[in-house]
């Protein structure tokens, strides 16, 4: 029997990655999309991986539970991956209610309609390692209390607890994977690698002469979306639902990760780099670092991509878009 997968957040890249892993397993892909103005750019990262034309796309929205009953009924899935989110967390200060509205409560939507149109279907909630915010351990794992530091953060902690407890309430297989930052060439602009890697491309090819940043300090525990989307499809083949960190265990600055852009292409980061203030953010998540034991246990998962493989790739890939 043919499974079938409903992922919602489809445009977006992990919803790219993990609807070609799905269709190399042999799945039917159905992903919801929101209706924009912007007609035409929606699935442009499917079709860089080559997948637009085999995920049928259905017409959906986090914030309408009817649109999703629908969508649910009409793909019948097996399993259903919620990816979709107000995922920009410098935005959620400047949107706090939208990104709780569909971040937060959009994640009770889809529950709803799971429970209402599917209840044997398994669900993945993509929850953050944002939750973490003011950490209150070194190495982050399931068990580290979560202190949110940005409206994106507390939206995402009420997803994550709705999936717990829609997992201890109705006995539904409901999963969350705690992922901890990841990239990859199609992330969006506005996230630092990326912005990082198109800003050195632009000045190796004299598009621009410098890269503006806030703070550089920050730590991440950066991996790479292919590998990260592996560990969501794992999790729902457990007999059981649980949660589980995917991380790679190592931190590197904003600095040391635009340090490996800039001397991939031969150029030095004290030469381009300026400090803006203005991408400062109102509270800042200092460092992140993710302990994966659980999923290396339980998964048998491991990143594959390192962080300066997956950054020589995003610049590769950004000389090439400017070239093209
Ligand atoms: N975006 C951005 N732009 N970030 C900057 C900049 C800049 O110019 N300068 C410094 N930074 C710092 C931010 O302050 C932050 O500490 C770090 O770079 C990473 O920022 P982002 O790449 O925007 O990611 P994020 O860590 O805030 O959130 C991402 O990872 C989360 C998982 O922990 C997003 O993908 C979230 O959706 C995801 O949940």
């Amino acid at each position: 029997m043919t499974k079938r997968a409903l992922v919602t957040g489809v445009t977006g890249q992990d919803g790219a990655y993990l609807s070609q892993l799905l269709l190399e397993k042999g799945y039917e892909v159905y992903g919801v999309v929101r209706r924009s103005s912007h007609f035409g750019v929606a699935d442009h990262r499917l079709r860089w991986l080559g997948v637009d034309k085999d995920v049928r796309i259905l017409d959906g929205n986090l914030s309408d539970l009817s649109s999703l009953i629908r969508n649910v009924e009409q793909a019948k899935p097996d399993e259903v991956y919620n990816l979709a989110a107000q995922s920009f967390v410098a935005s959620s200060w400047q949107q706090p209610i939208l990104t709780g509205n569909i971040t937060g409560v959009g994640v009770t939507n889809v529950l709803e309609a799971v429970r209402i149109a599917a209840p044997g279907a398994r669900f993945y909630q993509a929850s953050s390692s944002e939750m973490y915010g003011k950490i209150q351990e070194a190495a982050q794992s399931e068990t580290t209390p979560f202190y949110p530091r940005s409206p994106y953060a507390v939206a995402k902690l009420y997803g994550h607890w709705i999936t717990v407890n829609y997992r201890e309430s109705f006995g539904l297989h409901a999963s969350s994977g705690i992922l901890f930052n990841h990239e990859s060439p199609l992330r969006g602009i506005e996230f630092v690698t990326r912005k990082v890697t198109d800003g050195v491309a632009r000045i190796k090819r004299g598009l621009q002469s410098e890269l503006r940043l806030g703070n550089i300090d920050a730590k991440r525990d950066w991996g790479h979306a292919k590998d990260y989307v592996r560990a969501m499809w794992l999790m729902l083949q457990q007999d059981v639902a649980d949660d589980y960190v995917v991380a790679t265990g190592l931190t590197t600055t904003v600095r040391d990760m635009c340090k490996i852009a800039f001397e991939h292409v031969g150029l030095s980061i004290d030469d381009h780099l300026v400090i803006d203030p203005a991408f400062f953010r109102p509270a800042e998540v200092d460092v992140l670092l993710g302990n994966p034991a659980k999923a290396k246990a339980k998964l048998g998962w491991e990143p594959l991509i390192s962080l300066d493989q997956m950054i020589r790739e995003m610049v590769d890939a950004d000389l090439a878009r400017i070239a093209g």
